[in-house]
């Protein structure tokens, strides 16, 4: 396994494995590696020869006041679950090397990037776009994976692809969750023991919301009312929203059909955090 700072350098070594026909897979992190990134870096060794995976904090995805600088940063970690997860190459920018002055180019996903999680955190999206693109010009990769936590990164990401054509193969893989149900995340360490049982919130109301539509409720209003009404019952919960809505396009939906996101973020004390579930 190499580490490699210098995009310019990862590009030349990369251009020597494509053109001997190896195909390369692309896990974008931002570090603080779990078992939800482990899960992403098995399934690229799986379906790839060569796999990359990219260890940056991405300044331009946080917005004033949100957690860039205390974002948990365990290099060490990070590079012992890389080797784990049989990567080949750790693509560990500076966020000089990805925004040497005078970067002045952004991609915006319209739409798609101001509804949800775009409404509370405004320019996140177009951080993730950008960075996200410009990983796939530096990798170059025939597959890219994603995790279904960040449902709304995915949707985007996949919609930036078509639209750019850009010649990449978003793979969506599933949500890994701790023994409880708490969707694993890199923010779960702020939480404190308490606040941890509380975050179990997010997943028990995603739960009663797949309950209730199996016995028969359809009305997005209800299903939404009844979510938030048990995660106001934890003193430490804040909602930022609970959402129905369609899985390609993100409108909100009346009535629960196929191809739906319930989706949700909450706080919990200082830490936001999201999760969600699909009817298919
Ligand atoms: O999901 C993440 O960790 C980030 O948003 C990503 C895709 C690595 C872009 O910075």
């Amino acid at each position: 396994m190499q580490i490699i700072r210098n995009p310019k350098k990862l590009s030349e070594i990369l251009k020597k494995y494509r053109s001997k026909g190896k195909a390369i897979g692309l896990v974008p992190t931002m570090g603080a590696l779990h078992e939800g990134h482990l899960s992403l870096l098995r399934q690229a060794r799986r379906e790839n020869n060569i796999v990359v995976a990219s260890i940056f904090v991405n300044p331009t995805q946080f917005g004033p006041g949100e957690d860039f600088s205390r974002y948990p940063r365990p290099a060490a970690k990070d590079i012992s679950c890389c080797r784990k997860g049989g990567v080949n190459f750790i693509f560990y920018p500076s966020v000089k090397d990805m925004y040497p002055q005078g970067f002045s180019t952004f991609v915006t996903v319209e739409g798609l990037s101001s509804v949800l999680c775009g409404e509370h955190r405004p320019g996140h999206f177009r951080g993730v776009a950008t960075v996200v693109a410009k990983l796939f010009n530096i990798v170059q990769p025939d597959s890219a994976y994603f995790g279904q936590k960040d449902a709304q990164q995915a949707i985007i990401i996949k919609r930036m692809v078509a639209d750019l054509n850009i010649p990449v193969k978003v793979r969506v893989m599933p949500t890994i969750r701790d023994k409880e149900g708490l969707a694993l995340s890199s923010r779960n360490v702020y939480l404190s023991l308490a606040q941890r049982h509380d975050a179990l919130v997010l997943s028990g109301a995603l739960k009663l919301a797949r309950h209730l539509f199996k016995s028969g409720v359809k009305d997005s209003a209800k299903i939404i009312g009844s979510m938030k009404k048990m995660i106001k019952g934890k003193k430490s919960a804040k909602i930022d929203y609970v959402a129905i809505v369609d899985l390609n396009n993100l409108k909100p939906i009346k009535k629960i059909s196929d191809n739906c996101l319930i989706t949700l973020a909450v706080r919990i004390g200082k830490t936001r955090l999201i999760d969600n579930t699909i009817i298919a």
